[in-house]
């Protein structure tokens, strides 16, 4: 366990915010998290990062900020083609991807370069162009600092929604989760259902394998969103609202360009960054914070912003979108 007093959190959020944390914490190992809760007070504030890719942090953290950073990846190879990955929570998540696509395994290509570690990757269930990584989720470990003790979680008792797991809900900030297991096999069958990820490989003339889906992912991705080490942002800021039929086809009356993706229940998912765009917010820029150019659905720091700053665009777009369409649009970042 490493500790520093007074540290800056500058390069540990992708938002790229000050941060000043009164002890930054680096846990390398399961016995360094025994050894912090068994000198824990009960008064004592903390909370758990890992790659601080999904969270707006305050400009002041009067706590202890736990930096999770165990690494290693355990391959139990259960046939020619099926193999388990244990892997530690602090592994980065666009390379263990790419390590599983370079051995010729099938499923987690269109989770190319989401930003990350892998141990933040179920608290909100993280998926992009058509999958989400519950799909080849099998089980996680982490200490709960309730119980005190390791504990393992099946993919049932994870309860795994659209960006949503128990460690949002239930366990939230009292979970430290140190691996995740996925199981892969060479035999899964790719998904291209996602519109623009079918075209490009169509237009492209791409034959479709792990290695083309997962490098079209990436071309996608960096055409339209902002690359965290030029322009500090966590990705889409908002999750995608649901909302029943009736509503949807009420609104589609006054909006005809208005689309939605009929979830399995009957309800309808709709597209967050469509509605900001349309409410006339894309590039809307307030002091240092603001709506990238390219994407309605990220929030940028462009520069020096504080997190207050950031609230105040998030709180802005709320307000407008909820004045202009009746949706309130829920953030799908952690803000602390
Ligand atoms: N759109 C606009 N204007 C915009 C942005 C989007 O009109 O400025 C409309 C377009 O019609 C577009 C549609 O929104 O076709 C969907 O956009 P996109 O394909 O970029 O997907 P998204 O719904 O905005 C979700 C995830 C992303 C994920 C992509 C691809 C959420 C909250 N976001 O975004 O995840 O990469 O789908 O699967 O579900 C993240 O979670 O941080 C993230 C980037």
């Amino acid at each position: 366990m490493k500790i520093s007093n007074n540290y800056n959190l500058e390069a540990q959020n992708t938002f790229g915010i000050k941060s000043i944390c009164d002890r930054y914490i680096e846990i390398l190992s399961e016995t360094d998290i025994i050894e912090y809760f068994s000198e824990l007070n009960s008064n004592r504030k903390y909370l758990i990062l890992s790659g601080g890719s999904n969270m707006l942090l305050p400009d002041y953290f009067d706590g202890d900020v736990l930096h999770i950073k165990l690494k290693g990846i355990e391959k139990n190879k259960l046939s020619d083609t099926e193999t388990l990955f244990k892997v530690s929570a602090g592994e980065n998540w666009h390379s263990f991807v790419e390590n599983t696509v370079n051995e010729k395994f099938i499923g987690l290509e269109n989770m190319a370069l989401i930003p990350g570690n892998v141990g933040t990757a179920p608290i909100q269930n993280i998926g992009a162009y058509g999958v989400e990584q519950e799909e080849y989720f099998v089980s996680l470990e982490g200490f709960n600092f309730e119980s005190g003790k390791f504990e393992k979680y099946s993919k049932q008792e994870c309860n795994f929604g659209y960006r949503d797991s128990i460690f949002k809900n239930k366990l939230k900030g009292n979970f430290v989760i140190t691996s995740v297991t996925y199981l892969l096999s060479k035999k899964n069958k790719h998904n291209t259902s996602y519109t623009e990820l079918h075209n490009y490989l169509n237009e492209n003339k791409l034959e479709i394998n792990s290695k083309n889906i997962f490098n079209a992912v990436v071309n996608i991705r960096q055409n339209k969103l902002p690359d965290p080490k030029i322009l500090g942002n966590s990705g889409s800021f908002f999750k995608n609202p649901i909302i029943s039929k009736s509503e949807f086809l009420a609104l589609k009356e006054k909006y005809q360009a208005l689309r939605g993706f009929e979830q399995a229940d009957g309800n309808i998912k709709m597209s967050a960054g469509w509605l900001i765009d349309n409410a006339g917010l894309k590039g809307f820029k307030k002091g240092n914070a603001g709506i990238y150019e390219k994407h309605a659905l990220i929030l940028v720091n462009y520069g020096n912003a504080t997190s207050s700053e950031v609230i105040n665009v998030a709180d802005f777009v709320i307000d407008k979108v909820d004045l202009i369409f009746g949706i309130k649009l829920v953030p799908e970042v952690n803000i602390i």
